[in-house]
């Protein structure tokens, strides 16, 4: 860390000079949430990516984040603070595997989840986020057979939801697999005053105890709303510094993890973005996301039909 820059002031005169925009999920360290001009979910951040007028578009979060504000904006600039910001559920999902499963099920529509890569999205009729992927499903006529990839656990949630039998692809988050359901029903016996809430990418046993289940802005909607004064929060830690700072009476507990001592609550891809490495990434303009126009096209189609669904 360079002592002699002051980051903030840095990173707000090239976000004027340059013309860009900062974008962060609600996952990001609480310095980056607060100089960001925009903290979302998946979805929103993609709304926003695809709506901005900004020349340059920083997108603090992980790289299939960065790379969906790249395929909607081929001519812009998207930096990302560090490349290596990469994301387990994409990752349990391989291109080539993923295109075989696919071709041995013809019939199927194939609806992603936007933590996928653009090969992916490629394959994908139509992408969802947790936001709105209840929504996607039932527009999908009900006589249609869907492949949901690549997250098994919003995919079984989603089939409990909808009443669809779905073919699901094997993947999941190493963040939300980590919750403890033992720890998390001690707490709760600790303080019986509390509501559990969670994300859908966490664990069938998870969700079966929640009061209420929703993307990070649906977590995020229900604390300011709920009449309960304190909450067990299954998804990633990060999510506690927005809830705290929009609810500030509320009593907030982070879920644990299975092991102990271990930061399992806490995504590392996307604790690998820092401050420094923001202001870096706007000064040199790297690192940026490069994507083959022909793969773009392909995959382009997917989010546009996510983004009509959802609007
Ligand atoms: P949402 O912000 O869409 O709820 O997604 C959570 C997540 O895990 C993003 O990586
Ligand atoms: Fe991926 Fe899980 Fe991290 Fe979200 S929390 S970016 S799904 S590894």
């Amino acid at each position: 860390l360079d002592t002699k820059i002051d980051y903030i002031e840095a990173i707000n005169t090239l976000r004027k000079e340059k013309n860009a925009v900062i974008l962060a999920h609600y996952y990001q360290r609480p310095e980056i949430q607060d100089i960001a001009d925009f903290v979302g979910d998946s979805l929103a951040l993609a709304q926003k990516a695809a709506e901005t007028t900004a020349d340059m578009i920083v997108f603090a979060g992980v790289h299939f984040m960065a790379e969906t504000a790249k395929i909607l904006n081929p001519t812009k600039k998207v930096v990302l603070p560090d490349l290596k910001a990469g994301c387990s559920l994409a990752d349990s999902c391989p291109p080539s595997d993923f295109e075989a499963f696919v071709k041995q099920h013809p019939n199927h529509i194939v609806v992603s989840y936007v933590n996928t890569s653009a090969e992916i999205k490629a394959l994908t009729d139509i992408v969802c986020t947790s936001s709105n992927a209840e929504k996607i499903i039932n527009s999908i006529p009900k006589d249609q057979p869907i492949i949901f990839a690549p997250d098994r656990n919003l995919g079984s949630y989603l089939m409990e939801k909808t009443g669809r039998e779905m073919l699901l692809w094997d993947g999941a988050c190493l963040v939300h697999e980590a919750f403890s359901i033992d720890k998390i029903l001690n707490l709760y016996q600790e303080n019986p005053d509390a509501e559990i809430i969670a994300h859908p990418e966490s664990q069938a046993h998870i969700l079966k105890v929640a009061k209420y289940i929703g993307s990070t802005a649906g977590l995020l909607n229900y604390v300011k709303t709920s009449m309960a004064k304190k909450f067990i929060v299954a998804t990633e830690a990060g999510i506690l510094h927005k809830m705290q700072k929009e609810a500030p009476d509320k009593i907030l507990i982070a879920a644990p993890a299975k092991e102990d001592n271990c930061n399992c609550s806490e995504c590392a891809f996307m604790k690998l973005n820092t401050l420094e490495k923001l202001y870096l990434c706007m000064k040199y303009e790297l690192p940026n996301v490069e994507i083959e126009e022909s793969l773009r096209k392909k995959a382009v189609k997917s989010i546009n039909r996510m983004l009509e669904i959802s609007k």
